[in-house]
């Protein structure tokens, strides 16, 4: 008989113990909470007027059409399903310009958002090594807020991350002045994450006008603008609206090369399915060809191929014009039901005396509000409200309903007024 040692030393000893994801651990802690009420406005997904998950119809008619027509699970090509691929840049490009820039676009399906932004690094890092092997990779400029998985996605492939201010807590809208002047800045061939729309957590776009003046000092300083794509027609409603400053970088006005990160987990609501793309604008087709083929390298020895079962249903309603149009309407409802909420949540805060000014939260856009509250007050709407959101006080206002707008709104007031008091 071998003798076994109780307590053997093990390879993987240096592990540290790393604290769960702040987002996904709220939503642990909502889910394992008997109280009632309780109200998860922590992660950001839509919830119907109930606070339960939404099929969209759009996806709903487009799964029984797969359903019907044989749907098999074989794997998809290495660059990701060849319909959804065309059909996901037209999307943002819009069909005009889709028709300009298409034999100069380079795309590959992704994993949803962090997994688009994440190939769009690897690609970066690879280009870097082919052409510069020892000088070190350009910064990313990410802006402050943003969204709590940018900086690891980059820093984790060993890019120097630096910090571009974004929101101004004390005019709680976008601070123009320093973002530009933090690019204008920026070491040139810099890399620069931008939200397309809905910034993640502010709320907060730039107008038109205002990115006309980031897109010309992006274009000054020879930045590389990488869009975050995740809420296209979510935010407004409207699809054109919403794409208009990626097709303002990439159109004729500007002409620059861009890369877009799209994400379907908030707009078509497929969270768990992981259907994205990460395309590329280039200005000539050799290089788009080539960048291709990079891209599926790259995608074979990092998942081999992607999920087909979202980027299926994802074709689907984008190719067929009255499954669009489902959608576009499911979008309606989405965006309209959030800007309902914001308006009811401010007026219950001012019904129920929440000190303060709240104007600011229908101004906001997407997803997210930003409260502005601190720690203390979030912990305590935790843990004696049951009401969870992030640490930060960023609500994802989708969790918001016609049944908890009040409670939530009067418990914010209640706890403000006796700090106040
Ligand atoms: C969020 O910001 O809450 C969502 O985008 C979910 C996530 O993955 O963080």
């Amino acid at each position: 008989m071998t003798s076994t040692n109780p307590n053997p030393s093990s390879r993987f000893e240096s592990a540290p113990y790393i604290p769960p994801d702040r987002i996904f651990e709220l939503t642990a802690q909502y889910l394992s909470d008997p109280a009632s009420p309780k109200v998860n406005l922590g992660q950001g997904t839509y919830c119907d007027s109930n606070g339960q998950p939404w099929i969209l119809p759009a996806v709903a008619a487009a799964r029984d059409r797969l359903a019907a027509t044989g749907l098999n699970h074989e794997y998809l090509p290495i660059l990701g399903h060849p319909v959804f691929r065309t059909l996901a840049p037209r999307l943002a490009l819009g069909s005009a310009l889709h028709a300009t820039l298409s034999s100069q676009i380079a795309t590959c399906q992704a994993l949803s958002g962090t997994g688009s932004l994440h190939l769009a690094g690897v690609l970066l890092r690879y280009l870097q090594s082919q052409t510069s092997p020892t000088s070190p990779l350009p910064k990313v400029y990410i802006p402050t807020p943003t969204w709590s998985n940018h900086h690891q996605i980059f820093t984790s492939l060993g890019f120097e991350v630096a910090t571009l201010p974004y929101y101004s807590a004390t005019t709680r809208s976008l601070a123009l002045e320093p973002y530009l002047a933090t690019l204008a800045a920026a070491e040139p061939n810099s890399v620069v994450i931008l939200h397309a729309c809905a910034h993640n957590p502010s709320g907060c776009d730039p107008s038109l006008a205002e990115w006309r003046q980031i897109a010309q000092t992006v274009k000054d300083r020879h930045l590389f603008p990488l869009f975050d794509a995740a809420y296209l027609g979510f935010n407004s409603g409207d699809l054109d609206q919403d794409a208009a400053a990626i097709r303002l970088f990439a159109g004729e006005e500007f002409g620059l090369e861009i890369g877009v990160c799209m994400s379907f987990a908030k707009n078509m609501g497929l969270y768990g399915e992981r259907t994205g793309c990460f395309f590329l604008t280039t200005h000539q087709e050799t290089t788009a060809r080539n960048t291709e083929s990079v891209l599926e390298v790259l995608q074979r020895r990092e998942v081999s191929n992607p999920p087909a079962y979202g980027a299926k249903i994802a074709a689907l309603i984008l190719g067929d014009e009255g499954l669009t149009e489902i959608w576009k309407e499911d979008l309606r409802t989405m965006s309209g039901r959030i800007r309902e909420m914001r308006e009811r949540l401010v007026e219950g805060l001012v019904q129920f005396g929440a000190p303060g000014d709240w104007e600011h939260l229908v101004r906001q856009t997407g997803m997210f509000g930003f409260l502005g509250l601190d720690e203390e007050v979030v912990k305590e709407l935790r843990e004696e409200d049951h009401i969870y959101m992030a640490d930060n006080s960023r609500v994802s206002i989708a969790g918001l309903n016609p049944g908890n707008v009040e409670y939530v709104a009067k418990a914010i007031a209640e706890r403000l007024r006796k700090r106040n008091a």
